[in-house]
C-alpha cells in the first residue's frame, strides 16, 4: 500500500525532515502536471465532480471527428475555456514549480495542461505535451500561430480560407514525437518524479512512469493529489492535498524555509 501523507501529517517535523531528505537527494527531476494544478486557479478539471467530461462527451469536443462534425460547437467550447483562463491567473502551485525548475541541477516540467499558466508563472524548461489553447493550426496548410484574442465569430478560419483548429492534442491523435521523446528521455533519467494534479487516465503519464521504472530502480515517484488516483498504487508516496499548498511546501522544504 502506497504511503499517504496528508497536509496535516506534513505538519509533523519528523515527516517533513524525511521528505526534505528525499527532495535534497534528487539531482534530475521531472514534474508531470495535469488539470488539478490549475483547479485552484478556478479552471475546471476534466474528470471528477464538475469536470468537463461530466457535462460533455470528450469525443464530441476534443476529437478530429467531433471537430469535423461541428467545428462551431468545438470552437465555442475552446473560446469559453480561453475566456475562463484569461479571467484567471496562475496559482501558488504554478509559481512553486517555476521556482523548483531552478532548485535542481536538472529539471523538466511535462504538462498535460494547455492553459499556459506554467509559462505565465515563469516555467521555461517545459514541454506542453498536449499543446496550447493559445495556438491555432490551419487545417489545410498546417501553419501554426499564436492568438490570444476572444473570437467574436466562430468557427475560426485561417487567412487562406480553411478552418483553423486549436493546436492541442485530441483523443485519437498521436503525440508529437519530438515532445514525447524529450519527455521520455527526461523521465528515464530522473531520480525524482513529481506527479501533480492528474488522474493518470490518459496514457502519457503511465507511459512516462514506465520509462522511468525501466531505467531507475532507485528513483522516487511522489504524487500530489487531492485524492488517490489510478497512479497511486505505483508511486512511492502520495502527498494528499491541494497542489497549490503542497508544491510551495516542497519548495520551502528544499530551501530549508519551512516554518513548522
Ligand atoms: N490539487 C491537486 N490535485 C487536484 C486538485 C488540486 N487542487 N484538484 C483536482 N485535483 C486532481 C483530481 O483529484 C484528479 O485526479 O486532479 C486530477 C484531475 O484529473 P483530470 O480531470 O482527469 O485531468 P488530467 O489528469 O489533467 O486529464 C488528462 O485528459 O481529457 C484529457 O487532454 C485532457 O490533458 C487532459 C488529460
Amino acid at each position: 500500500m502506497t504511503p499517504h501523507l496528508s497536509l496535516a501529517a506534513l505538519a509533523d517535523p519528523a515527516r517533513r525532515k524525511d521528505l526534505a531528505h528525499i527532495l535534497k537527494q534528487a539531482k534530475s527531476v521531472v514534474a508531470i502536471t495535469g488539470a488539478g494544478v490549475s483547479a485552484e486557479s478556478g479552471i475546471s478539471t476534466f474528470r471528477g465532480a464538475g469536470g468537463y467530461w461530466e457535462k460533455f462527451r470528450a469525443e464530441d469536443l476534443a476529437s478530429p471527428r467531433g471537430f469535423t462534425k461541428d467545428p462551431e460547437l468545438v470552437w465555442r467550447w475552446y473560446n469559453e475555456r480561453r475566456i475562463a483562463i484569461l479571467n484567471s491567473q496562475p496559482n501558488p502551485g504554478h509559481f512553486a514549480l517555476a521556482a523548483l525548475e531552478k532548485a535542481f541541477p536538472s529539471f523538466l516540467l511535462v504538462t498535460q495542461n494547455v492553459d499556459g499558466f506554467h509559462g505565465q508563472a515563469g516555467s521555461e524548461k517545459m514541454v506542453e505535451i498536449h499543446g496550447s489553447i493559445w495556438e491555432l493550426r490551419c487545417t489545410r496548410e498546417g501553419k501554426i500561430w499564436t492568438d490570444r484574442q476572444i473570437f467574436e465569430t466562430l468557427p475560426v478560419y485561417c487567412a487562406c480560407g480553411a478552418l483553423a483548429r486549436p493546436n492541442v492534442l485530441w483523443f485519437g491523435e498521436a503525440y508529437n514525437p519530438n515532445l514525447f521523446h524529450q519527455a521520455q528521455q527526461a523521465a528515464s533519467r530522473a531520480d525524482l518524479i513529481l506527479v501533480a494534479g492528474t488522474s493518470g487516465m490518459v496514457w502519457i503519464v503511465a507511459g512516462l512512469l514506465q520509462a522511468h521504472y525501466q531505467h531507475q530502480s532507485q528513483g522516487q515517484v511522489i504524487e500530489i493529489n487531492l485524492e488517490a488516483s489510478d497512479l497511486t498504487p505505483e508511486v512511492d508516496l502520495l502527498l494528499q492535498g491541494p497542489s497549490g499548498q503542497i508544491l510551495p511546501l516542497i519548495l520551502a522544504l528544499l530551501k530549508n524555509e519551512d516554518q513548522t
